[in-house]
């Protein structure tokens, strides 16, 4: 059921009416019962905090004091791990034909006793949390996202509110989330939880989004199987049905997220995933437990379209200059094919590809979040953490270009991309150049600023520069200094009159758009 309120389309919780409830019932018929009248207020009580929700306003200094860590961090790491590890993406022999490894469950459809069993062998004992914060220090990134819970409903951390959790399920016994806390606290890196707040398979009353059985493995009883998840709201197993969502949001989801508030200090950020059914009445419950972290950052992914958040997530995907809105934003990328870890992965991206994807994210104003899937031993693989070290060389030189930068100014760079930071008197600008020029000149097309610096940021070199009717020219040497993404620094005086263009499409930012 949908409201409008305030200009903006509000959906109530789904109720279940014991008879029609219509006016003809509240003028004419007999009194309304007591569960109607519980209701009514309920509905509107939710109508009225919503409205108290979207007029109550951060100012915008307050706010841009709340974001500042966040837009200057500009490189943050995502991990998803959890018991989904053990499988790999193999299912009884069978690689898992489409999605994240960390979707296994659902793909192919295992049972919960059966997803349980494997739950029950995780024991990651080379999990080493300090490792991982100081890969992440040597990568150049400034926050940790993980999985606090994925939509398997396994708890990586001692909850209350189910025993599928690290600690009361499996043989390992310890929370891998306080252990990282300790070690992020310990090396200065900012530390998030994604929670999968609506979609859960294991504790029964958790949403499922539906999927086919053939996006698993060619399961001769697909047809059962698929008519099954239809008439059951993509539920496969009657175990998760045994109770409601209501009851799941009271009963897991909302104290999880009280745990997660109070038990590990300061949460950078709630990264929510997937609003499957959610209702804006859940949803107002969750932001109200986000007072407990009254600096918390959170993303655009806990219910549509009233609870924007604060950042945007195109997920496997950079925005394209049409659909930067100015709103802060978060591009979310595997290194893989997979956000969970997948035995089988053989495509990785290449450092190339990863340094260059910085640049691009930086030069318009958002950040990236790279994703990393340990196994179930608790190892990172190989190509990622190789590719993280080559990040981590590029950004030793490189970084000024990243941290703290505001978007490129000018309009498209047939040679690379721009980053810039604005001081009182003067710009400095940080060209990386991907297509180092075979002439000995790099054309800044339309800068026509007056130059008072330009050097290169590998050793110093200063560049001599020239103003021409296309635009600043710079003579630079007959070799890259870098041969993926060579940086110059060009400061020039005065403001640049910013000539890229507003967004005309809207940021797609996740797979339910
Ligand atoms: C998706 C997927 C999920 C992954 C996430 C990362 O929505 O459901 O597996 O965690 O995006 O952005």
């Amino acid at each position: 059921m949908e409201l409008r309120i305030c200009g903006r389309t509000i959906s109530l919780p789904r109720v279940v009416h014991p008879r029609p409830l219509n006016s003809a019932n509240l003028l004419v018929g007999e009194p309304p019962s007591f569960n109607t009248m519980r209701k009514i207020i309920c509905l509107l009580v939710t109508g009225f905090c919503l409205i108290h929700n979207l007029s109550a306003q951060e100012s915008p200094a307050a706010r841009d004091q709340r974001m500042q860590w966040w837009r200057e961090a500009r490189f943050g790491m995502f991990i998803h791990w959890g018991p989904y590890s053990v499988l790999g993406g193999v299912y009884h022999g069978h690689q898992q034909q489409r999605g994240g490894a960390e979707w296994i469950m659902n793909r192919c459809k295992i049972p919960m006793a059966e997803y349980q069993q494997a739950a029950a062998t995780f024991n990651p004992t080379n999990y080493d949390p300090e490792a991982w914060v100081l890969l992440a220090k040597q990568a150049g990134m400034k926050y940790i996202i993980i999985t606090a819970k994925h939509h398997d409903g396994f708890a990586m951390f001692k909850s209350a509110a189910s025993k599928f959790n690290i600690v009361d399920f499996t043989p390992y016994g310890k929370d891998v989330l306080d252990a990282l806390a300790t070690a992020c606290r310990k090396h200065g890196m900012k530390l998030g939880f994604y929670y999968s707040h609506a979609q859960d398979w294991n504790n029964p009353g958790g949403a499922a989004a539906r999927r086919l059985s053939a996006e698993g493995w060619d399961n001769p009883a697909a047809a059962s199987v698929d008519a099954y998840t239809a008439a059951n709201d993509g539920h496969w197993d009657p175990a998760q049905m045994s109770t409601t969502m209501d009851d799941y949001i009271d009963r897991v989801a909302l104290p999880q997220v009280r745990e997660l508030m109070t038990n590990y200090g300061d949460v950078a950020v709630l990264w929510w995933d997937t609003p499957t059914n959610m209702t804006d009445a859940y949803a107002l419950k969750f932001k109200e437990l986000l007072k407990l972290q009254p600096n918390i950052i959170t993303n655009d992914r806990l219910k549509r379209p009233n609870f924007p958040g604060d950042t945007g997530t195109p997920e496997q995907q950079i925005p394209s200059q049409e659909e930067v809105d100015g709103k802060d934003w978060e591009t979310c990328m595997t290194m893989g094919t997979s956000w969970g870890y997948k035995s089988w992965d053989g495509n990785w991206k290449s450092p190339e590809t990863l340094i260059r994807n910085l640049c691009d994210i930086a030069s318009k104003g958002g950040n990236y979040l790279l994703n990393i899937g340990p196994d179930a031993q608790g190892r990172i693989p190989t190509p990622s953490s190789d590719a993280l070290r080559a990040m981590g060389d590029w950004m030793k030189t490189n970084s000024e270009a990243i941290y703290a930068s505001k978007a490129n100014p000018l309009g498209p760079l047939p040679w690379g991309r721009c980053t810039h930071q604005q001081n009182a008197a003067d710009t400095v600008l940080y060209l990386a150049v991907f297509d180092w020029p075979t002439t000995g000149k790099l054309l800044v097309p339309g800068l026509h600023n007056q130059v008072t610096g330009a050097q290169l940021l590998a050793d110093g070199t200063a560049l001599p520069t020239a103003a021409t009717a296309a635009g600043m020219e710079i003579s630079v040497p007959a070799k890259a200094p870098d041969a993926i993404a060579s940086v110059i620094k060009v400061t020039v005086k005065g403001f640049i009159p910013k000539r890229t263009k507003a967004a005309t499409k809207q940021m797609k930012t996740g797979e339910l758009d």
